[in-house]
């Protein structure tokens, strides 16, 4: 028998072997598996732990030592103030991400249209951007598409957990292939990892995010163009593109978007203030 306490000073110090975030790791498990908020923590400190609660801490914590993200532990991750279900078949939502979405929602409110605005968000994932920019915007329609089948069951489960199921759809698609309207905008954080990084990435990164998800090819920019030259196609007149890059691709992908005839082609920059996100017009 152990207290709380007693089993999260241990895990601390198993944790403090693979994360510099142990001590909210190790809350972040305790609290998971006893369905306590953190201040409970504290006040719960000389609890006795039943077998079965240590022993689903250690499942956790076995899962931890082999470089599992949390994330996929605790299946959640917090992304715009929403909580996404997230399993080993879609990319943890990352911060950034978010400044992405908030400039969607701030560009689309400027439109003022009368009709209802519609989105395109290629290569979904967990159904972050999507349902995000959904749940915020007041008269529009989001499409989502992927090419994982997988990923694409994850992001239906988070659009029903939300409540925007009638305000966004998903389907299968490897980029335009099955695409058959024209949208006011389309956004995206494609998959745009150089695919000589892989030895420098984190092992909860390299070993267990889906690949699919992260490499770009050789420089990291095979889906931009392809992406860019067939977006110009599939967006109403005067339509925008907007996407995410890697932490030094903007000035490429910028030409690449003058080169396919975008105007007003700009980018903005992330919370670190790093220029990785480009924007274009048709
Ligand atoms: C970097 S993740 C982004 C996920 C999510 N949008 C986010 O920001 O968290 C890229 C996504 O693109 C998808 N993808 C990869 N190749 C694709 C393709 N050819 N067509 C459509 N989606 C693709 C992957 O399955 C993955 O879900």
């Amino acid at each position: 028998m152990m207290t709380l306490y007693g089993k999260q000073k241990e895990i601390e110090n198993k944790l403090n072997t693979v994360t510099n975030a142990w001590l909210y790791e190790a809350k972040t498990i305790l609290c998971h598996v006893l369905e306590m908020e953190p201040i409970e923590l504290v006040l719960s400190k000389n609890k006795m732990l039943s077998n079965d609660e240590v022993e689903k801490i250690d499942a956790m914590i076995k899962g931890r030592l082999q470089r599992i993200p949390l994330q996929y532990l605790t299946k959640n991750q917090g992304f715009y103030g929403l909580d996404f279900y997230v399993d080993e078949h879609v990319l943890i939502p990352r911060p950034e991400t978010e400044v992405l979405v908030e400039k969607v929602l701030k560009y689309a409110k400027t439109l003022n249209s009368k009709e209802e605005l519609t989105i395109l968000d290629i290569g979904v994932g967990s159904g972050a951007i999507s349902i995000a920019i959904a749940k915020r915007l007041d008269k529009g329609h989001v499409t989502g598409i992927d090419i994982s089948e997988q990923a694409l069951n994850v992001a239906v489960v988070n659009a029903k957990t939300h409540g925007v199921e009638d305000k966004v759809t998903f389907f299968k698609s490897d980029l335009f292939e099955n695409v058959t309207k024209c949208y006011d905008i389309i956004v995206s954080n494609p998959p745009y990892i150089p695919v000589p990084d892989l030895s420098t990435l984190e092992p909860e990164v390299a070993d267990h995010e889906p690949h699919l998800a992260l490499f770009g090819g050789e420089d990291g920019l095979d889906f931009y163009r392809r992406l860019i030259p067939e977006a110009v196609v599939f967006l109403n007149e005067s339509g925008i593109l907007f996407l995410e890059a890697g932490h030094d691709q903007f000035e490429a992908i910028e030409k690449l978007f003058e080169i396919s005839g975008f105007k007003e082609v700009n980018h903005f920059e992330d919370l670190n203030g790093i220029p990785r996100f480009i924007y274009g017009k048709r």
